[in-house]
């Protein structure tokens, strides 16, 4: 298969995690934990205790903050033999992380612009530049920074692609089958699309998590990553 698959644990307890983890079995082996896990369901013992049952796990917790601390954070993040932990694309923000990555494998991953934001928000938020833009910006500064790689809509992968190169990783949620719900998302595609457009990784929650069957789910996508399906 071209890309991994990454399930995401949005969920609020912990025991629901441990259940879906279960259901899952072998057929899943890379877990994102994100803000709701995290904080909310013990997220950061859970992945701990994935990493020692040999699964990987990505700690989606989109820091930010001076420096030192975002060095100091990332090192202890590394320390727990994480695969994947993701910053704000600031540069100094990206310059830091990679600092507190150095000497494991744990791959520091940017978050350009957020996809649950438009042109206008990014003008509200006081940036000169459109959307497009910013991501564009964001990327070369990634790709300069030295970080492993960036999180990005499938729709923008390609772009991201031309300018960071072969080599580093994109990761990109909003990935559905045709005809699945698509939730809050604004703009998804599907698994073997979305791999065709440059991805590597592709992050999944809850078509897989709220699935009557989570590892038939978790298949249906499989399936399509190694098919290569375009959507029409
Ligand atoms: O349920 P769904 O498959 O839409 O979940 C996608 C996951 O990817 C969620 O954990 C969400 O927080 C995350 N994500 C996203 N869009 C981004 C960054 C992260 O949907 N730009």
């Amino acid at each position: 298969m071209a890309g991994q698959l990454i399930v995401g644990l949005d969920v609020s307890s912990r025991a629901r995690a441990e259940e879906i983890v279960a259901l899952l079995g072998d057929t899943v082996d890379f877990y994102k934990i994100g803000y709701q896990c995290f904080y909310g369901a013990d997220g950061f013992s859970l992945g701990k205790a994935l990493l020692a049952a040999g699964k990987k796990v990505f700690f989606d917790l989109k820091l930010l903050d001076i420096d030192n601390t975002v060095e100091k954070g990332v090192a202890a993040i590394a320390e727990t033999g994480a695969t994947m932990l993701t910053v704000h694309a600031y540069p100094q923000c990206m310059r830091a992380a990679v600092r507190g990555a150095a000497g494991s494998d744990l791959c520091i991953l940017g978050v350009s612009v957020l996809t649950s934001m438009d042109d206008a928000d990014v003008a509200e938020a006081g940036f000169a530049r459109d959307t497009a833009g910013l991501v564009a910006l964001r990327a070369q500064q990634a790709r300069d920074a030295g970080i492993g790689g960036l999180v990005s809509s499938p729709h923008e992968a390609e772009m991201v692609r031309t300018i960071i190169g072969p080599r580093m990783a994109i990761v990109t949620p909003g990935i559905r089958l045709p005809g699945a719900a698509a939730g809050d998302q604004k703009r998804v595609m599907g698994p073997g699309e979305a791999l065709a457009e440059g991805a590597t990784h592709l992050v999944v929650a809850r078509p897989i998590i709220e699935a009557a069957d989570p590892a038939a789910a978790a298949r249906a996508i499989l399936a399509d990553m190694n098919s290569g399906t375009r959507l029409a």
